[in-house]
């Protein structure tokens, strides 16, 4: 059959309206004509008889087989377009309607941290990115979206996966870019034992690699894995949440930023190891609140370390359970919140009765933002404008900021 793709789903299918409801077809942008076989709601075995003007060759030369990327064949402006959509559609799902800036996209090979999924091999190992559609694994020796530093450290990688994967089941690889070297947290590994650890350790001196983490134990800390924060130098806890790119981060620091203006008492929620505090802390003073203690430990570390920054009381508490409450709000003058992709509704619903004046919300999750700044907005406050920020290049999710005022 032939059809004709009229929009791009969440995931980045194309979806064309047929007589019995939407068939989505894989790596189709709107207006593409398409012929292919139907099975279910799928178009495949596809072949594209009119492509888009927005059709581009993909960057990167594994983009067919490998799994990580969605959006390749996609030009920027479209892709731009495609996660803006998203934005204002979920926000249109709440009544909810705010002018966009111009959205601040992170450059090719900047991730700085990725989870490969590896494999031992009857010669060494192999690393890569599940291919598209399927668990089999897909070598990316010119991967186009992970920083070089994580790609220079493949060879110690490969040696471990060597030494302690198995044939028959996968590890996973998260491997973080830090000062002192690659930060690597390793699951599904073979159990550790006194000959596995010393061999593990070996690689970590002979690669370099800052930290290896083993199935949650530390293996090997050869060098501090630090990350610079503003003027602070933070040690966070192995896997600790981390902005997916420097340039994510910043552009979404400078948001955050603009967002409050000038401030003299400033709350972080789901603050983290301090993104936001940290920096922040340089012109205000920071109520910090996060539920990883770990991460509470780090941030308060280095903020005790760094010299030029007001206080930073940096607090453990789960903020599902246990919001702020509307009197803990008394004398603050912005409010910095950025939840997991669940959001804050409890959080959201004490901080609308505080009557903050000014609220910068970030969220990498549409949906739960636009639920969340409904309470806001319910409860006073404007949706002065949207920020959208797109550090998962080529991928469906998308970052924003909202600015909300009283
Ligand atoms: C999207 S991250 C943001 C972290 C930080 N603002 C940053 O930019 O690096 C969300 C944070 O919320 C924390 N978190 C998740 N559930 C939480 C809860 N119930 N209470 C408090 N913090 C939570 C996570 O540990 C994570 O650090």
């Amino acid at each position: 059959m032939i059809i004709t793709i009229e929009r791009l789903g969440h995931l980045g299918d194309g979806i064309a309206q047929g007589e019995n409801g939407p068939i989505f077809v894989a790596g189709m942008l709107p207006g593409e004509v398409v012929e292919g076989d139907l099975e279910g709601d799928r178009l495949v075995n596809t072949k594209i008889v009119t492509p888009s003007a927005a059709r581009i060759k993909p960057p990167c030369s594994h983009a067919r087989a490998c799994g990580g990327c969605l959006m390749q064949h996609a030009s920027d402006d479209m892709v731009a377009d495609w996660k803006t959509a998203s934005v204002e559609g979920a926000l249109a799902g709440q009544g909810l309607h705010a002018p966009f800036r111009p959205i601040m996209t992170s450059p090719p090979r900047s991730r700085r941290r990725a989870t490969f999924a590896a494999r031992r091999t009857k010669g060494g190992s192999m690393i890569g990115f599940h291919a598209r559609g399927s668990d089999a694994l897909v070598q990316i020796p010119n991967c186009q979206l992970v920083h070089p530093d994580l790609m220079a450290a493949m060879p110690g990688l490969e040696e471990l996966v060597r030494l302690g994967g198995s044939r028959s089941q996968e590890v996973a690889l998260m491997v973080t870019r830090a000062l002192g070297g690659p930060d690597v947290v390793v699951t599904g590994g073979k159990p550790l034992d006194g000959p596995l650890r010393l061999e593990l350790a070996r690689v970590v001196e002979a690669h370099a690699l800052a930290r290896l983490t083993w199935d949650g134990e530390t293996v090997a800390l050869r060098a501090t894995p630090i990350q610079t924060i503003g003027k602070a130098k933070v040690a966070p806890p192995a896997g600790a949440f981390l902005q997916a790119t420097e340039h994510g981060e910043r552009a979404l620091l400078e948001t955050v930023r603009e967002a409050l203006g000038p401030q003299k008492k400033i709350v972080d929620l789901f603050a983290g190891i301090g993104t936001f505090a940290l920096p922040l802390a340089e012109g205000a003073e920071v109520h910090a609140v996060e539920g990883d203690p770990a991460m509470v430990a780090a941030l308060d570390k280095a903020s005790r370390n760094t010299e030029g920054l007001k206080p930073i009381k940096a607090e453990a508490r789960d903020l599902f359970r246990r919001p702020l409450e509307p009197d803990e709000f008394k004398y603050v003058t912005g409010v910095v919140v950025d939840p997991p992709r669940a959001g804050a509704e409890a959080q959201m619903r004490c901080l609308a009765e505080a009557k903050v004046p000014v609220i910068a919300m970030v969220s990498c999750n549409p949906v739960t933002f636009a639920r969340d700044a409904k309470i806001l907005v319910q409860a006073g406050y404007l949706l002065e404008w949207i920020q959208v920020v797109d550090q998962f290049r080529w991928s469906a999710h998308v970052e924003l900021v909202g600015r909300f005022v009283r």
